[in-house]
Formats: structure tokens, sequence, C-alpha cells
């Protein structure tokens, strides 16, 4: 929103493509077409959240799942794409809580505990895959686009 505002008074900055500063309405993107126990332990606005995120990828590349808490929208990607989901998160018992969510769920989900602030996930990431992250706040998203940035370029 602020970026064609400040483009004008600064030419010099990068050019960005039109469409990435088109927001939809949630409501969109909401479908809600989901089996009852999907839904199981997560609340109201969190679903609305990762049910809009997981209709918005179309991809059939893997997923890893960034900052993954219980690993929630990756499933729910699966589910809808039947793409293979992994998850990235350190909390030893919220990885612990997703993988038997994955189990009770019959999803194939392997999380991956690491700290990603420390680059223990980096080797994790590479160019055949599609990164998701919801709410990985301040430098975890920031670590995320730098290794992300470093990849691409790497020859
Ligand atoms: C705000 S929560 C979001 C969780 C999930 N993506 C969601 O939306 O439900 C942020 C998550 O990042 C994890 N986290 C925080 N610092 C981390 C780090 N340095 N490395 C990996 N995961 C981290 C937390 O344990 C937590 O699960």
């Amino acid at each position: 929103m602020l970026y064609p505002i400040l483009k004008q008074a600064i030419p010099e900055l990068l050019n960005i493509e039109a469409s990435l500063f088109e927001l939809n309405k949630l409501s969109d993107y909401f479908d809600d077409d989901i089996p009852f126990w999907f839904k199981k332990g997560i609340k109201g606005k969190k679903w609305t959240q990762i049910d809009c995120f997981s209709n918005t990828i179309k991809c059939s590349l893997p997923i890893l799942e960034w900052c993954a808490g219980k690993g929630h929208l990756g499933r729910l990607i699966h589910h809808k794409t039947g793409a293979k989901v992994s998850a990235i998160e350190w909390s030893s018992d919220l990885c612990k809580q997703g993988q038997q969510l994955a189990v009770q769920q019959d999803i194939e989900q392997n999380f991956i505990e690491a700290n990603v602030l420390l680059g223990e996930a980096d080797e994790y990431l590479n160019q055949q895959q599609h990164v998701v992250a919801l709410h990985a706040c301040g430098h975890l998203h920031v670590h995320l686009i730098n290794s992300a940035k470093k990849l691409s370029t790497k020859k």
C-alpha cells in the first residue's frame, strides 16, 4: 500500500511487481469445507487464517513450514493439495504435539526441531520447494528471507 507512494517520491526504489500489492478480502479465500476433526484444537481466528492461507497455495512442490508451531497450516495444505509437508519448529513439545496430530490424521508430515535464528534450519531450504510461514514474526521470517536469497544467488 505504501510502496506506490514511496516509489513516486523515491524513484531509485527497486521495481516491485504491482500484483504483489493486490490484496483480496480474506473472505475471498475462505472455504471451510473441511472435515470437522481437522479443526480440533484450532480456535476460530487461527482457523480462518490457515484456511485462507492454504487456499492460496496452488503449487505441488514440497512445502516447508517455517516456525510451524504444531504445523496446522502444513497439514491443511497437504489435505488440500496432497503436497509433501515438513515443519521446522524449535519447541520439542510443539514438535511432539504436531507429530501426534499428523499421525492421528494420517498425514505424512515430519517435524524438524531447529532454532532458525542459529541457522539450524538453513540446510532444509532448497530451490525445489515452497516455504510458508504464518506469524513467524521479526527475525524469524527475516532470517528465512535472507537465507532464501543467499540460496537463490548461489551458483
Ligand atoms: C507466533 S508462533 C506461530 C506458530 C504457527 N506458525 C502458527 O501460526 O500457529 C511462532 C512460532 O515460532 C517458534 N519459534 C520461535 N523462535 C524460534 C526459533 N528461533 N526457531 C524456530 N522456531 C521458533 C515458536 O515456538 C512458535 O511456535
